[in-house]
C-alpha cells in the first residue's frame, strides 16, 4: 500500500496574515501528492516553513519539481549557493543588496514563482535571519484612496537602485556596470490572474514614472514602510535543515546582516514564473 497516496497536507498558521508551518514528513513531501495543496497554501500564506526537514540537494530538487516547473540557474546548475563567501559564489558581492526588502527577478519577463531555501550552515544567533512581508495583505489593507491613487502608477526598477543601498558612493565604473544591466518599468500594483492584487515595490524600485523625484521617493518609502510593518511580516530564525519557501509574486524578503566570514550557507532552488507583472 502506498501510504503517501492517502496523505493530506498538515499545516498551521504562524501569524494571522503571513506564514504557515508544514508538518508533513520528508517522505510525504517527496511523494509528489501534496504539490497542488502546497502551492494553493503558498498563494494564500506567502511563506511556508518546513522545520528541519533536512533535504539533500537531490531531495530539494526533487521536491521543488513536484510543485511546478523547475527553474535552472542562469549560470547553469540546479542549486544556487546563497553565501557571502566569494570563493563559493562569484556573484556574492551583489547579495549584499539582499539585506534590503526586495523580490527576485524584477528584470525577467515573468519573475520566478517561488524560491526555496535550505539552511546548510548558520551564522551566529541573532544574525542572518530571513524576513518576509506579505504584499497581498498589505495591498488589501491600503485605504481606498491609496488604492485608487496607485492603481495606474508605474515605477522604473533597476539593479543600480539595489546597489546604491550597499554602495552609496560608487565609482563611475561601478555605476556603469550596474547601469548596463538595464531597467524595467513595472506597475505598482500587480493584477494577478487569480483576481487578487499585490504591491510591486522593494529596493529595485528607483523612481515612479512622471513623478517629481522627491514625491516619488516619498510614496515608495511610504508603501514599503506600510507593507513591512509587523502585521504583514514574518522573521525566520533558522535551524539547520530548515527549508523555507516563499511566493515571490506576493511577498518581499530580506536577510538581516551577518558576518561575511561566518560561512552561512543556504541552498536555493526556484520555480519558473507563470505570469507577467500586469
Ligand atoms: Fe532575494
Amino acid at each position: 500500500m502506498n501510504v503517501a497516496q492517502k496523505t493530506s497536507l498538515e499545516a498551521e498558521d504562524i501569524k494571522p496574515k503571513i506564514a504557515s508551518r508544514v508538518l508533513n514528513s520528508k517522505e510525504e513531501l517527496l511523494s509528489g501528492h501534496l504539490g497542488e495543496a502546497i502551492m494553493d497554501l503558498l498563494e494564500q500564506r506567502g511563506v511556508l516553513v518546513f522545520p528541519q526537514v533536512g533535504f539533500s540537494d537531490e531531495e530539494q530538487v526533487a521536491f521543488t519539481s513536484t510543485l511546478g516547473t523547475f527553474a535552472r540557474e542562469i549560470r547553469g546548475g540546479d542549486i544556487y549557493k546563497v553565501t557571502l563567501d566569494t570563493a563559493q559564489n562569484a556573484t556574492a558581492d551583489y547579495l549584499k543588496g539582499a539585506f534590503f526588502w526586495h523580490f527576485d527577478g524584477f528584470m525577467s519577463p515573468m519573475p520566478i514563482r517561488a524560491s526555496l531555501l535550505s539552511a546548510k550552515k548558520l551564522s551566529p544567533p541573532g544574525t542572518g535571519n530571513t524576513m518576509f512581508a506579505n504584499t497581498y495583505a498589505a495591498y488589501e489593507a491600503l485605504s481606498d484612496e491609496d488604492k485608487a491613487h496607485i492603481e495606474k502608477l508605474q515605477a522604473v526598477h533597476a539593479l543600480a537602485a539595489t546597489q546604491l543601498d550597499v554602495y552609496p558612493e560608487p565609482t563611475y565604473e561601478q555605476w556603469q556596470t550596474w547601469r548596463a544591466v538595464g531597467r524595467k518599468e513595472l506597475p505598482l500594483v500587480w493584477n494577478h490572474k487569480s483576481g487578487r492584487k499585490s504591491l510591486v515595490i522593494g529596493n529595485s524600485a528607483h523612481q515612479i514614472l512622471d513623478y517629481d523625484p522627491l514625491d516619488s521617493e516619498e510614496l515608495l518609502i511610504r508603501l514599503r514602510d506600510f507593507a513591512t510593518q509587523n502585521e504583514f511580516t514574518y522573521t525566520h530564525e533558522w535551524s539547520l535543515g530548515d527549508l523555507v519557501m516563499w511566493d515571490n509574486t506576493g511577498t518581499l524578503h530580506r536577510a538581516t546582516p551577518y558576518p561575511a566570514d561566518s560561512g552561512r550557507m543556504m541552498h536555493r532552488t526556484k520555480l519558473e514564473g507563470d505570469e507577467p507583472i500586469v
